[in-house]
């Protein structure tokens, strides 16, 4: 994980940097330095803690050099630490490197160093790509990058400044992400597009193995090799003001109320792009759906609409689990990964291995031109815009959107699911009406140490995302069960203490629901549930009912996520914490 940035230009790169680092804190937040080439020497500052930490330390010390780089960390190899913290530094002090990923030699590398007589400071595997550049350095800063590479192995992105070119940064990207922004005067160099989009809208995604040469004047990449590369300059549609509060206390806030939008844009989208792809999923013996988190929940709904509606046998599996097992695939299987960075190293690797045995790959993706998005045969886009929060909510209604879609698409009544498909943002908008109801009750139960969350069939992973968000944000423990399997043990957890949240819209397993529900209460438990408005019955075996609008049974977890979202975020938020950063999490995962 870790965000990285850098800028050389006509301004002050100080305030640049920061404000690009602020908008990476998504990506980790245990610690965050800057270096800044500071009339000719190298100035390096770095805190522990979050990155307005650093902004206080740097109160009283205008530094005005053009050219820098920082970075904010989500600890891997040594404990968040100043000596830790990048930029690191080579022993002279002439060379200043942030880094995003792991460079798996580093051990080999750092004993070849040590040996030489260069002394580590810190315990990252960072430390050496500072080291090695300073001994390969003969003059050009390029040239030294070039034959760094040659030693370090891993998937990484790292920017060098040196103080013998004070007018250039490199960039390595190899398996972490990095984009270059190409501005008037002045080029950056960032993990992510929302880092540098208030500066420009002009971006180069970088592909595996290649190197970015910036200058205030012109942007050069090269491959490992030195062999120059031509590269598509991308006009980015997403603007500043999507990526800031509007108002709301917390990003999740607003992007939980952003979801009829993202819902709405997000089929539209699909309306254009779908129809052109050149296959169906009936082509397909089987389906094998690979994601990560939030986006694994939003696989396991999907399922159960691409078998209903394609008729394709479909799987689902978390990434980090797909690598073990033997997976016979072949070209009669579709893989769709879904991924809201589209950088989660897990599904990438996962889809990248499907690939190599033939399958089909299809990405689900929010970020255009993410690593995911580029390497997978097709992509489907969820239209939701950046999400900050590190707990995802608009992205996975959109994700919801684009997997439904996916799965009707070959559906002989397609037209009039589609039509109610496109009901859905107006009445999530309805369902958003009730988040002061939602509050009241957050405000009963936020004192409470665990939560058990059932449901059934559609309701089942939306069960398993409620309790998700109220885990990562409130650090409640919640557990999600399918509410079929409570008797075979989480029953002996409930007593009048537990609250029991029960997702129990009325659908084929309505009445299974409310039996569950009725075994709750006879062992003391507390039921908020999850219904529709008009619900008399639920609402009477209820302590709370938590009210959505009456929908079709399939389009039942777009509208059920919502009032769960809004349960774990008010918890959260009164309680004091951290919404949108949530401890020891981070939005993009790139490390195994
Ligand atoms: C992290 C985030 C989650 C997200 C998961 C998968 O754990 O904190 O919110 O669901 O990664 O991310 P992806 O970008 O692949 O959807």
């Amino acid at each position: 994980m870790c965000g990285i940035i850098g800028y050389t230009g006509k301004e002050s790169a100080l305030p640049l940097i920061l404000g690009g680092l602020e908008r990476l804190e998504y990506r980790g937040y245990d610690s965050a330095g800057v270096a800044i080439i500071e009339e000719g020497s190298l100035i390096v500052e770095k805190q522990v803690g979050k990155i307005r930490e650093l902004v206080r330390s740097l109160w009283g010390k205008p530094f005005k050099g053009k050219t820098g780089i920082g970075h904010t960390r989500w600890a891997t190899h040594g404990a968040p630490s100043v000596d830790n913290a990048h930029p690191h530094t080579d022993s002279r002090g002439e060379f200043a490197v942030v880094h995003n990923g792991i460079i798996e030699n580093y051990l080999d590398l750092k004993r070849e160093l040590e040996s030489e007589g260069f002394k580590m400071r810190s315990e990252t595997d960072s430390e050496v790509i500072a080291h090695l550049i300073s001994k390969n350095y003969e003059g050009d800063l390029l040239t030294a990058v070039l034959k760094t590479c040659e030693k370090i192995r891993g998937a990484f992105a790292f920017a060098v400044i040196s103080s013998r070119e004070p007018f250039r940064v490199v960039g390595v990207k190899q398996g972490s992400p990095l984009v270059v922004g190409i501005g008037e005067g002045e080029n950056f160099l960032a993990s992510d597009i929302p880092a540098i989009l208030p500066y420009t809208k002009r971006v180069i995604t970088l592909e595996d193995g290649e190197i970015a040469d910036i200058t205030p004047e012109g942007v050069n990449i090269y491959d490992f090799w030195g062999n120059p590369l031509t590269k598509d300059i991308m006009i980015v549609p997403w603007d500043l003001i999507s990526a800031e509060k509007a108002g709301f206390k917390h990003f999740m806030l607003k992007e939980i109320f952003e979801q009829p939008k993202a819902v709405g844009d997000t089929v539209r989208g699909l309306l254009s792009e779908f129809d052109s792809f050149p296959f169906s999923l009936k082509d397909f013996s089987r389906a094998l759906i690979i994601a990560c988190g939030t986006s694994y929940h939003a696989g396991l709904s999907a399922k159960f609409w691409i078998e209903k509606y394609a008729g394709v046998p479909t799987e689902v599996v978390y990434a980090s689990e797909f690598r073990y097992g033997e997976h016979p695939l072949g070209d009669d299987v579709i893989v769709i990964g879904i991924s809201q960075s589209g950088e989660t190293i897990d599904t990438k690797f996962a889809l990248n291995s499907a690939k190599e045995k033939g399958a089909t790959t299809l990405a689900v993706v929010n970020v255009v031109g993410s690593s995911i998005d580029r390497e997978s045969d097709y992509s489907l886009y969820t239209h939701a815009g950046p999400e900050i929060g590190v707990a995802a909510t608009k992205t996975f209604t959109a994700q919801l959107a684009a997997l439904y879609y996916l799965a009707i698409g070959e559906s002989p009544k397609k037209e009039p699911l589609l039509r109610d498909l496109l009901k859905i943002p107006s009445i999530v908008e309805n369902a958003l009406e009730s988040a002061e109801d939602v509050e009241s009750v957050a405000e009963k139960y936020l004192k409470k140490k665990d939560f058990l969350y059932l449901g059934r069939y559609l309701s089942y992973p939306i069960a398993l995302e409620g309790a998700l968000k109220l885990k990562e944000i409130s650090y409640i423990h919640a557990e999600g069960y399918p509410a079929g399997e409570m008797k075979h043990g989480p029953i002996a957890l409930i007593d009048e203490n537990m609250p029991v949240v029960v997702v129990a819209p009325r659908d084929r397993v309505y009445e299974k629901s409310i039996s569950n529900i009725e075994e709750v209460r006879a062992r003391k438990g507390i039921v908020i549930s999850v219904g529709f408005e008009e619900d008399d019955k639920l609402k009477k075996y209820s302590e709370d009912l938590l009210k959505i609008p009456e929908v079709p049974e399939d389009l039942t977890p777009f509208l059920t996520v919502i009032p769960l979202q809004l349960l774990a975020y008010y918890i959260a938020s009164k309680l004091g914490l951290d919404v949108d950063q949530p401890r020891n999490l981070a939005k993009t995962v790139t490390v195994e």
